[in-house]
């Protein structure tokens, strides 16, 4: 196990953050399109978990825990535990035993971790040879640049160094949705993860995938409605969905990483 507990927040981040969580559920229900979009992630997620046999699969900051639609077997965490979650758990501080975990799921978490250096050397102790990180998370493309940068609530900050803060360094009280949405193009979409794997060389990075174009904001996400009528959103995200990888490259919303526990 990790022998740094990782502490509770102050009550009024808590209560903040299950009110975040409400918010989403409440916006969730409403909006198909938005399901759509999380049904096919989750999706690509599952082909990408390694065999069962090989030890639990655990998602990290689970939230309002939508994974448990697309993929029951998901043992659901949180720093802020709602009762949906198995436990409460940090990504910084994972209270779990070394060589025991076959999966770490993160979907839009890693780029709301103050330390994601410490997520990763947690990671590597904990996961089997074999195991896999598996995230999905925003993706600053040309195009999704514009549109996170100057319509979406959370910063966008590239001139950071994504590995500068240690666990350690981290103020207790960081609120969980505080954010920088550049820390995953940072780390894993210039150059494809190499700079990464020699920082951790016992985690290979076996695929980053870019991915979802302008259907995904014109689903209005959680805080609008769809901007287009739904029988015209599904077929604009049917026909991106055609597209070829390297489209994504200029206009991708999304990235999903696969990582592997090396032997
Ligand atoms: C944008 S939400 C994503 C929630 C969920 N995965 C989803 O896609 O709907 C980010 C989540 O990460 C959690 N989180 C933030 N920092 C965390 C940390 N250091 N360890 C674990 N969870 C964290 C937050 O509490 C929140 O639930």
């Amino acid at each position: 196990m990790s022998d740094q507990a990782s502490p509770e927040l102050p009550a009024d981040l808590r209560e903040r953050t299950l009110a975040h969580f409400e918010n989403h559920r409440r916006a969730w229900r409403s909006n198909a399109a938005l399901r759509t979009c999380y049904g096919h992630w989750y999706h690509r997620i599952r082909e990408a978990l390694p065999s069962r046999d090989l030890g639990p699969w655990i998602e990290i900051g689970s939230g309002p825990g939508f994974a448990r639609e697309f993929i029951p077997e998901l043992e659901l965490t949180d720093v802020v535990q709602a009762p949906w979650h198995a436990r409460r758990m940090s990504a910084e501080a994972l209270s779990l035993d070394d060589s025991s975990v076959g999966a770490l799921v993160l979907f839009d978490v890693l780029h709301h971790v103050a330390a994601p250096a410490s997520f990763f050397a947690e990671a590597a102790r904990v996961l089997r040879p074999g195991g896999r990180i598996v995230l999905c998370e925003p993706y600053i493309s040309p195009v999704s640049g514009l549109v996170y940068g100057h319509l979406h609530p959370e910063p966008v900050d590239m001139s950071v160094d994504p590995w500068e803060k240690a666990a350690e360094d981290v103020a207790l009280a960081k609120d969980p949705f505080a954010s920088n949405q550049a820390i995953p193009t940072l780390i894993f979409g210039r150059d494809q993860g190499r700079a990464f794997e020699r920082k951790f060389p016992q985690l290979a990075v076996v695929r980053v995938e870019r991915t979802a174009g302008l259907s995904y904001p014109a689903s209005g996400g959680f805080s609008h409605a769809p901007f287009v009528p739904a029988p015209l959103w599904r077929g604009w995200f049917g026909l991106e969905n055609l597209l070829p990888e390297f489209v994504f490259r200029g206009l991708g919303f999304r990235m999903i990483v696969e990582i592997e526990r090396r032997p």
